[in-house]
């Protein structure tokens, strides 16, 4: 076993962080920002996740048609999307689908708008219908580590009018457990605490690779102690509010391929 510490600070990094009108943006801005499309320079989001949806663009045949609207956005161009959206559409409206500036997961880089190809597309709400290319990507994006962010009839918990066209990187197996079990993120961060480090794990098979899951409290008085079983890859991520999320691959078949080789 491998120990070592995290950092209070990692809580707020990693692609499960939750941002929302409760929880702001206080990591770091993206470090890693890439465009999607070299034609579209200026629509930034993070590395991973721009490969993973430029290939998942590719594999559905959808340059034709779907076009990146909005990515990365820094704290200012959220306040003046904020600004410009109230004073042209009013607060209700604003609220309803702008997050409010440092809470917005635009600033994380792990968060991309996509409208469907057509002469005018609206910035704030483009169209991406669940039909046609839009609902092919839809049905494949959870493969690729995204989710729908703001579904309808889950406003009370997302805090954000119904947004068919945000979607968010979580990465795998998440995505997938989420989308199978129609939970919001939100409702993720919390169901996952069933299952504390070192006790219980929610598994997830994906293919043949079998994947455990688990929530770790981060320490409120210093960093988090971790003991981890070093032959193992796995990955850790903040959830912006008290802890950790720890992904582990575990071979399906560990047991019994270590019998044979006895
Ligand atoms: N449209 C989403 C909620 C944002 O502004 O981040
Ligand atoms: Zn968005």
């Amino acid at each position: 076993m491998t120990r070592f510490f995290l950092s209070k600070d990692y809580i707020h990094t990693g692609s499960l962080i939750l941002v929302n009108g409760e929880y702001g943006f206080v990591g770091k801005a993206a470090e890693e920002l890439v465009p999607i499309q070299e034609q579209l320079s200026s629509i930034k989001i993070q590395r991973r996740a721009a490969v993973l949806l430029s290939n998942l663009i590719d594999n559905i045949h959808g340059w034709k048609s779907i076009i990146p609207v909005s990515g990365w956005r820094s704290f200012k161009e959220q306040q003046d999307i904020w600004d410009n959206t109230r004073k042209e559409s009013g607060l209700e409206f604003t609220r309803k689908y702008v997050a409010v500036p440092g809470h917005s997961e635009h600033q994380t880089g792990l968060a991309i708008d996509l409208g469907l190809k057509q002469d005018n597309i609206d910035f704030i709400c483009p169209e991406f219908p669940y039909s046609g290319i839009c609902q092919t990507f839809r049905n494949k994006a959870a493969e690729y580590g995204f989710i729908e962010r703001y579904p309808a009839g889950k406003e009370h918990i997302t805090g954000i009018g119904h947004e068919p066209w945000h979607f968010r990187y979580v990465g795998v197996p998440h995505a997938e457990i989420m989308s199978k079990n129609q939970l919001t993120l939100e409702e993720y961060i919390f169901f996952i605490k069933q299952f504390p480090y070192g006790q219980k794990t929610y598994r997830a098979l994906l293919g043949e690779q079998e994947m455990h899951v688990s929530y770790l409290k981060a320490d409120p008085s210093s960093n988090t102690e971790l003991e981890i079983d070093g032959c193992i890859p796995y990955s850790i991520s903040g959830n912006n509010t008290d802890g950790f999320i720890m992904t582990e691959w575990k071979q399906r078949n560990r047991c019994k391929t270590e019998l044979q080789r006895a």
